[in-house]
């Protein structure tokens, strides 16, 4: 497994596996990898030559610094990891080197940035796009993976990538989640034992409640995410949102919306949890 720290001798390697025609995908993560991130790799492999992980903490998306502190730094574990699933080249930027100058060129995605985790988290999602965007013009992969646990963060990046004729094709995995239920994650690790096991796995329960009510034919979304919020709030959680939306827009659902998803985050202890599921009706 290549480890690269700076952009040009990622370039090199990058060039060498373009110039004996392999196919590249590239699974881009923040670090501290768990099976989740396991899983994007691997689909990684199914679909191309050779795979190329970024891990890099990229500052510029974190809306809070102390969530910035908190999150686990995990290096050697995750180098482990990575080279127990064959990939073939890791690329671990500093802050200095992905942003020498600071940078004043930024990506807004319009429209879906603004709503749900954008309205949660402010400046989030242009702090993601901008990244991406980077590594995408660093790594220039045929494909990229991403979870379909970051919902909107998937359309952001499918959006940004058809405005901006990256010509990268993006790949969508499925949400790898714990026994319980528990979407995994890394901000799982600042939940106690208890809140992981006995409370947290109530986030998904309460989203599975809504989506069998829709397949019984109740449309009264409004009245499904209240309850949903209430029961949240008994279980000790405090819910960001619990919303069903159109899966295509991510406008607020109507009867006889076809495509749906039913996005939620709450903040149970330390943790803030996100997770969806997504409907064809
Ligand atoms: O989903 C993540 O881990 C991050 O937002 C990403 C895509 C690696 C960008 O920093």
């Amino acid at each position: 497994m290549i480890q690269v720290n700076d952009k040009d001798a990622l370039r090199v390697v990058m060039r060498g596996y373009r110039s004996n025609s392999e196919t590249t995908a590239f699974v881009p993560t923040l670090g501290n990898l768990h099976d989740g991130h396991l899983s994007l790799v691997r689909k990684a492999k199914e679909v191309a030559d050779r795979v190329i992980v970024s891990i890099f903490l990229n500052p510029t998306q974190f809306d809070r610094p102390e969530d910035l502190d908190a999150y686990p730094k995990t290096l050697e574990n995750d180098l482990a990891l990575l080279k127990r699933e064959n990939v073939d080249l890791v690329f671990l930027p500093t802050a200095k080197e992905m942003y020498p100058d600071g940078g004043t060129t930024h990506v807004n995605v319009g429209g879906i940035s603004e709503i749900l985790e954008g309205d949660s988290r402010p400046g989030h999602f242009s702090g993601v796009a901008t990244v991406v965007a980077k590594l995408f013009n660093l790594v220039q992969p045929d494909i990229s993976v991403f979870g379909k646990k970051d919902f909107q963060q998937l359309m952001l990046i499918q959006r940004m990538v058809k405005d901006l004729d990256f010509g990268i094709d993006i790949i969508e995995a499925p949400t790898a989640r714990e026994e319980s239920g528990l979407a995994m994650s890394s901000r799982n690790n600042y939940l106690t034992a208890d809140q992981r096991n006995k409370v947290a796995p109530s986030l998904y329960k309460e989203m599975l409640i809504i989506i069998d009510a829709i397949q019984k034919d109740n449309h009264a979304y409004q009245a499904l995410q209240n309850i949903a919020t209430a029961n949240l709030e008994k279980h000790g959680f405090k819910p960001d949102y619990i919303e069903v939306r159109n899966a295509n827009d991510l406008s607020v659902a109507k009867a006889g919306d076809k495509n749906l998803v039913v996005l939620a985050s709450a903040w149970l202890g330390k943790a803030r949890l996100i997770d969806n599921i997504t409907l064809d009706l």
